[in-house]
């Protein structure tokens, strides 16, 4: 994915719209109970980084915690609408700033945890690991990020009918999704989402040396895929 379509991507509309569009959605609520049971790890008084904070979905768990929280985001229409959710928030320890997740203006191991939600799939395998890198950076111990990813098809086959139906799925959509392709082929491209290979996702953390310290599978999609949410720990390189 190209990070400079997706950098202007969330303004105007987009942003002013983000919550009403998606807030009601089952994955939506899952996702919120799921950060909710991850973050229980971290003591009243954790600092926390949000990023990309987006319009801060997450600033009043933060406060009901007692978190202490920092939301970096490139996109100042999203950090004007989570800065409305602040100035709601009698007393937030906290602050919204502009960044690049690609190169956080804070120094190693500064937050206790770094949270990276409904990012990680706008970016390719190499956009992942690159990522995740700096997010390691400035994370002490903690990352809780979401990941979507392609369930293998001998696992989805293995689960009856069901599986043999998303299996059909993902075939269904990929040749819907190339079609469209095609027809856009001569307009500028926009973001789209990419599912990470399931191995690929595991060998990253691997790589980088975060131990899977948590797993909490948010939705089965229709298409075949999972996503997850995953509390990770950062072990010495
Ligand atoms: C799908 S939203 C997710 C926001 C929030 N984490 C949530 O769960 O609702 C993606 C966000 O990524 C932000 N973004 C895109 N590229 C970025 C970059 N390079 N650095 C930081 N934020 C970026 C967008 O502005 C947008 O707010």
């Amino acid at each position: 994915m190209d990070f400079q379509a997706l950098s202007i991507a969330y303004t105007g509309a987009a942003a002013t719209g983000y919550d009403a569009r998606r807030a009601p959605s089952q994955k939506w609520l899952a996702e919120d109970s799921i950060v909710r049971e991850l973050l229980r790890v971290l003591p009243v008084g954790a600092s926390v980084l949000d990023v990309p904070v987006g319009t801060g979905r997450f600033l009043e768990l933060y406060h009901e915690r007692g978190l202490k929280v920092t939301g970096r985001d490139i996109s100042p229409d999203m950090l004007n609408s989570a800065r409305e959710k602040i100035a709601a928030l009698n007393g937030l320890d906290g602050s919204l700033e502009l960044a690049d997740v690609r190169n956080i203006p804070d120094a190693d191991g500064h937050y206790d945890c770094v949270l990276c939600i409904r990012f990680l799939n706008w970016v390719d395998a190499g956009g992942l690991e690159e990522v995740l890198r700096e997010l390691r950076r400035v994370s002490k111990r903690y990352l809780i990020v979401s990941i979507r990813h392609n369930v293998p098809t001998h696992d989805l086959l293995r689960h009856g009918p069901n599986g043999f139906r998303r299996f059909a799925m993902r075939h269904l959509l990929g040749f819907r999704r190339w079609l469209r392709d095609l027809r856009k082929f001569r307009q500028p491209k926009a973001p789209r989402t990419n599912e990470h290979q399931k191995a690929v996702v595991l060998q990253t953390f691997d790589r980088l040396r975060l131990r899977i310290d948590s797993q909490q599978l948010v939705e089965h999609g229709r298409d075949g895929t999972d996503f997850y949410l995953y509390r990770l720990i950062k072990e010495e390189l």
